[in-house]
């Protein structure tokens, strides 16, 4: 949006930085909110989509870098690190080039969409690969953060949810109110609890927060760690959120839930939105769609609800997802009749 200051300066009075603190940012936030026309009528509900993917790197995790890179510079460390399964690696990367500060990323082998590697190469973060998954990468960079000198920018930094809590205030600026319902994917839980710090500090009302996990990487719902997740959605491949009591609470305190959905409903849901709604988004972000229509349709979405759902990250992150299966690409002879003929036309 042309004049958007970003979110620290468009919430200057409710975002905290350190004293004379230069301002690290790439004009985050301020995403659009998108009326769903086709999922409102399929559901019985009055559906809006926060649309993450418009955030500089193409992901909600940018609201929480511009923060932990402000503080993070201002510190005076040089360095950044963090664990990641692609999202916050790529914001971390870009931010940090924006700081003139090196950051490090590890990250699980063989399981990162390749959009994700792309803008953190380009971005020249060091980028360390695990013989292990994303809750193993978190355990190293934490201890590796708690003993030199290098700041953990994943949102086990509380200032990294001070920032996505914006997500859930611009909601309420566009709404008027908060939503009846916010749906959202889960895997490490960072951004479900800061959007209920969100609505609980911003005096709008109150949603019933709905998390979805993977079905294969549902510590949550089943309430015990997973110890070798496993999904196609590899940005919420976790089975050991570091926010779990913040996600219990941001349920339980809301009246709401955490269920899981397949890897089949994720996919579904994932071409749904892209082909009748126009917006397409890696295979995590769909999770909070999947969860929409499995919870309208079984009843514990209530007719009529005023319902968002925030799609976490773009789907160019994830160009292998969207080309599994059918392509589609048909040849035609230079020649306006045989493309009429191709398009039923004639
Ligand atoms: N959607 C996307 C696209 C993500 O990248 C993530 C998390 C989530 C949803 C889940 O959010 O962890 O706050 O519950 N990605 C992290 C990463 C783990 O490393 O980029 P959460």
């Amino acid at each position: 949006r042309a004049g958007w200051p970003g979110l620290i300066n468009a919430y200057r009075d409710r975002i905290e930085i350190p004293a004379g603190a230069e301002v690290v940012t790439l004009h985050e936030g301020g995403t659009p909110l998108v009326h769903a026309k086709r999922l409102s009528a399929a559901t019985g509900s009055d559906v809006w989509v926060k649309v993450e993917g418009a955030n500089p790197t193409g992901s909600f995790k940018d609201r929480g870098m511009t923060v932990a890179m402000t503080y993070a510079l201002a510190s005076g460390l040089k360095a950044v690190i963090c664990a990641s399964t692609g999202n916050t690696s790529a914001s971390a990367a870009a931010y940090a080039a924006k700081a003139g500060l090196t950051a490090a990323v590890l990250v699980p082998s063989g399981k990162i969409a390749m959009g994700k590697l792309a803008q953190a190469v380009m971005h020249g973060a060091k980028i360390l690969q695990i013989d292990g998954n994303f809750d193993d990468c978190l355990e190293l960079a934490s201890k590796t953060a708690a003993e030199y000198p290098v700041t953990l920018v994943n949102s086990v930094n509380p200032v990294r949810l001070v920032g996505q809590q914006t997500a859930a205030w611009e909601v309420c600026d566009v709404l008027g109110q908060a939503p009846d319902v916010h749906c959202l994917p889960v895997g490490n839980a960072g951004n479900i609890t800061a959007y209920w710090k969100g609505y609980t500090s911003y005096d709008q009302g109150l949603p019933r927060m709905f998390g979805f996990q993977a079905a294969g990487a549902a510590p949550l719902v089943s309430g015990q760690p997973v110890a070798n997740p496993e999904t196609i959605a590899t940005a919420i491949r976790i089975g050991s959120p570091a926010s779990w009591t913040g996600a219990v609470n941001a349920r339980d305190s809301s009246g709401g839930l955490i269920d899981a959905v397949t890897d089949e409903q994720i996919l579904s849901a994932y071409r749904l939105l892209a082909s009748s709604e126009g917006i397409f988004v890696e295979p995590a972000s769909a999770a909070s769609i999947a969860g929409l229509l499995k919870t309208a349709e079984d009843g514990r979405l209530p007719k009529g609800s005023t319902v968002v759902c925030t799609v976490t990250g773009h789907g160019l992150k994830d160009p292998d997802t969207a080309l599994l299966g059918t392509t589609e690409v048909e040849p035609v002879p230079v020649d306006p009749g045989a493309v009429a003929h191709a398009l039923e036309l004639a």
